[in-house]
């Protein structure tokens, strides 16, 4: 009884980490259903008290700090990796790796450690999940094995900070964070407090002995253990590896970084000897593109700094429901929606009788708007049954006047498209005078949607 009274609960969101006095069943702070999970209050006063200590320093006039932190990156030596970072890693910096389940963490962790590894550097890989055994077989069938990569399977944070003090490794890599544990924790590993309360001793380890870390963590669609979520504000960088599980191809993409530009991705592509850099996504993702069929258009979206040329198909087939099917794989299904109004609008197109079906061949997702016009154009294409030109890509914002509406970056999307062999390129009209671009492919500017159309006939 005595205990009850000692350790009081409060209500933790395991995704968020908003805290409540009673349970709630929809979190107030991320609004998700069936997330909060009782923690003894003990464990949340510890964690306040240790984040604070993590920035214990003198301060200093601003102008006499240095900013030596691009000439001491450590450049890992995987281009697409190295991109991704901003040009490396930055020593003490704490990079969250977070993925589902299966989709390669590990593996591309290992490969970053063997590469890093590989310039000489001594790099500790700490696991909590596998045992050595399991680790030595991966790195066998990645390929050679570096002699400066260490190993050692703990879960114990104070242990790790020991190792670490002993071995002081120019590399920590840390797999899984939701597997560590504090002693002086009542919680369990995974819980929101011990995944804080781990995160903030690595920051503190990192800042302190200029060790730059990686931490990998799990995120589940159902938020069942503690989501990387809750640290996202404690991290310098995160860094998120997703992909089709059906595809082999898997996308690193940056959510936040301190230390270099977000919303640049990585493509790898999943083999048996682990993850294959992809340096032209382009040619990868229009290679099984079958010839000039109705409802299949190319669009070059911009990842980041980097323009892709993505092929978009639509199936526009007469319905027997009441409601028609209304499906998006890699597009958001209110902007399609929005989109299947447009049309109908401003093109005179019936298609409420219709399933659509759209679909990001690869399975990437583009939330970009220049996506928007290419979109229409495959609902029309396959909707009338007239094949678009193989050799002509589209990109525009559509408006819900119909207008098309100028996207950023157009050069860099036009010479991705020359380079990729295209032969024309139907853009929005608005500053299309003012481009710089004197190559081989045809600019069609339009300016609203049914001019695309007509374009689109006109080509085909
Ligand atoms: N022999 C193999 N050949 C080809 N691909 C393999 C092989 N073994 C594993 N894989 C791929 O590696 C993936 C698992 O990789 P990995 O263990 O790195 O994932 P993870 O994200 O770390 O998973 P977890 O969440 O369990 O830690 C598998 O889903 C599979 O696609
Ligand atoms: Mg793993």
């Amino acid at each position: 009884m005595s205990r009850d009274k000692d350790t009081k609960t409060v209500y933790v969101c395991r995704l968020c980490g908003q805290t409540s006095a009673k349970w709630l069943g929809r979190c107030p702070g991320c609004g998700e259903w069936h997330t909060l999970v009782d923690e003894p209050v003990d464990t949340l006063v510890r964690k306040g008290r240790s984040l604070l200590s993590a920035s214990q320093s003198a301060p200093l006039p601003l102008l006499e700090v240095s900013t030596d932190v691009d000439e001491a990156r450590i450049f890992i030596g995987m281009n697409e990796m190295d991109r991704v970072l901003g040009g490396g890693l930055v020593p003490g910096s704490l990079v969250l790796l977070a993925g589902e389940p299966g989709i390669g963490k590990s593996t591309l962790l290992l490969q970053i450690l063997c590469h890093l590894a590989s310039n000489q550097k001594k790099i500790l890989y700490v696991s909590g999940e596998e045992s050595l055994a399991q680790i030595r077989m991966r790195s066998e069938r990645l390929g050679k094995i570096p002699e400066s990569l260490w190993v050692a399977c703990e879960s114990e944070l104070d242990r790790i900070i020991e190792i670490v003090k002993e071995q002081s490794p120019s590399v920590l890599a840390v797999d899984s964070i939701q597997t560590m544990f504090c002693g002086e924790i009542l919680s369990a590993p995974g819980s929101v407090a011990q995944v804080r309360e781990a995160t903030a001793r690595l920051m503190q380890l990192a800042k302190s002995k200029g060790i730059p870390t990686i931490l990998v963590g799990h995120v589940t669609k159902e938020g069942a253990i503690a989501g990387p979520r809750v640290l996202e504000h404690l991290v310098d960088t995160v860094l998120y590896f997703e992909g089709d599980r059906s595809h082999t191809f898997r996308l690193l993409r940056t959510v936040k970084n301190r230390y270099g530009p977000t919303h640049e991705i990585g493509v790898f592509e999943m083999t048996e000897a682990g993850l294959k850099q992809v340096p032209n996504p382009s040619e990868v993702f229009l290679g099984q593109r079958p010839k000039a069929v109705p409802g299949s258009v190319i669009v070059p979206c911009m990842e980041g700094t980097r323009p892709i040329l993505v092929e978009i198909q639509a199936l526009v087939s007469p319905s027997h429901l009441a409601m028609p099917r209304r499906t998006s794989t890699g597009i958001d299904s209110s902007r399609l929606a929005l989109l299947i109004a447009v049309a109908e609008r401003h093109l005179g197109v019936a298609l409420f009788d219709r399933d659509i079906f759209i679909n990001v061949v690869g399975g990437l997702k583009i939330s970009e708007p220049a996506s928007e016009l290419a979109v229409i154009m495959a609902m029309v294409s396959s909707l009338r049954d007239v094949p678009l030109n193989m050799d002509t890509a589209v990109f525009g914002e559509v408006g819900l006047t119909g207008e098309v509406r100028a996207v950023g970056r157009t050069e860099l999307r036009l010479n991705e498209a020359a380079r990729l062999g295209l032969k024309r390129c139907i853009i929005p009209q608005a500053g299309s005078h003012r481009l710089k671009f004197s190559d081989s492919l045809e600019i069609l500017p339009v300016k609203r949607i049914d001019e695309a159309v007509a374009a689109m006939s006109k080509v085909s």
